[in-house]
């Protein structure tokens, strides 16, 4: 029986993921490439809908790969690669605009919240049509599974959406595809402000934790991150949003479950407690952070393993893009 079929994507918007992405989505792609037909792309394409600089973008997308293979995506079980090196994600995205609704598409909440922090003016058409290409990306592949943190919710739901009204219309095109999200971890949060997302957009930075920053920074904000009312180590997502987030991070990473934790901090305080997450967290992504450092000082490789990637990507999206074309009755 062939493999079930899994993508996912991630913006280069940064100089480091942070520990959102990979709790949220990267350890599953890692974990999912054993067992799954794994294709993994770095939209840059998506990264475009806020203002960039070319130097940075194109610095940014090769930390992506390197920060990718760090965490043990392997090119011989997943296919790693560019999304603006397969131009069948924009022909396809073209598709997917024609098929949406304006009222659907303005009800995106990440469009929402977006334009609304940025204004009319600086708001761009790309931020507003980004859920369209996003379904391009993963209908391309025949994609039975897509993991992504509780964040693409809502841009799943309308990719399976508009799939089924192209199937519907013009006959069997797309397989529909399931979210992959975690019940624990699928929303980490800022570890200053437990009540917002950990993201690279939000905050000063404080409440960050970042991939490639160094042991030394992620230990010091890890230790002054902000905890809750009460003294005991307990996960209660309401009145402790703080330590239950710390709780959710740290059985992520040590593999401890939460109830364990509980009862191994019972009786010590938060102190202690975050002693310890801190400590989880900087082994573990200390030799992540050198190993990235280490791919980075080879550009041809990593070059190599994109280019390689986005020819296999190609031929499987090419398929689909004609398939798609045809159903449409476009003359070919
Ligand atoms: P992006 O680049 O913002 O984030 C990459 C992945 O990280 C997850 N994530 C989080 N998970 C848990 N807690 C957090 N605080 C947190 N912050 C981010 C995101 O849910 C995501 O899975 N639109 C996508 C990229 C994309 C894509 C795709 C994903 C484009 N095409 C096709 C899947 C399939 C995005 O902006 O992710």
């Amino acid at each position: 029986m062939s493999q079930k079929r899994v993508l996912s994507g991630i913006q280069p918007t940064s100089d480091s993921f942070h520990l959102g992405n990979y709790l949220g989505a990267v350890k599953q792609w890692v974990e999912l490439q054993d067992s799954h037909d794994a294709y993994y792309c770095i939209v840059d394409l998506h990264a475009m809908t806020v203002e960039t600089d070319p130097k940075l973008m194109r610095k940014r997308t090769l930390t992506s790969a390197a920060q990718l293979l760090a965490f043990g995506i392997s090119p011989e079980k997943a296919t790693l690669f560019v999304q603006s090196q397969v131009p069948a994600h924009n022909q396809l995205g073209w598709v997917m605009e024609c098929l949406t609704g304006f009222g659907e598409a303005s009800r995106m909440t990440q469009f929402k919240d977006k334009s609304q922090k940025s204004g009319a003016d600086t708001t761009r058409v790309g931020l507003f049509t980004y859920p369209m290409l996003m379904a391009a990306d993963i209908l391309l592949y025949q994609t039975n599974l897509v993991p992504v943190g509780e964040d693409q919710r809502q841009h799943i739901e309308l990719t399976r959406d508009i799939a089924e009204r192209f199937n519907s219309k013009y006959g069997k095109t797309f397989v529909i595809p399931e979210g992959y999200i975690l019940k624990e971890g699928a929303k980490i949060f800022d570890i200053q402000d437990p009540t917002a997302k950990m993201s690279k957009s939000a905050g000063s930075g404080a409440g960050l934790i970042e991939i490639m920053d160094t042991p030394e920074a992620n230990l010091k904000k890890i230790k002054s991150a902000v905890t809750d009312a009460g003294r005991e180590v307990k996960f209660d997502a309401k009145e402790k949003p703080g330590i239950s987030n710390l709780l959710s991070i740290h059985s992520a990473l040590s593999g401890k479950s939460i109830k364990s934790l509980e009862l191994e901090f019972d009786g010590k305080g938060y102190g202690d407690f975050k002693t310890s997450v801190a400590e989880v967290v900087v082994e573990y992504l200390r030799p992540i952070r050198s190993k990235a450092l280490e791919l980075l000082e080879d550009e041809p490789y990593l070059l190599t393993i994109l280019h390689d990637g986005a020819q296999k990507a190609s031929s499987v999206a090419d398929k689909t893009l004609e398939q798609t074309y045809k159903n449409l009755g476009l003359v070919l």
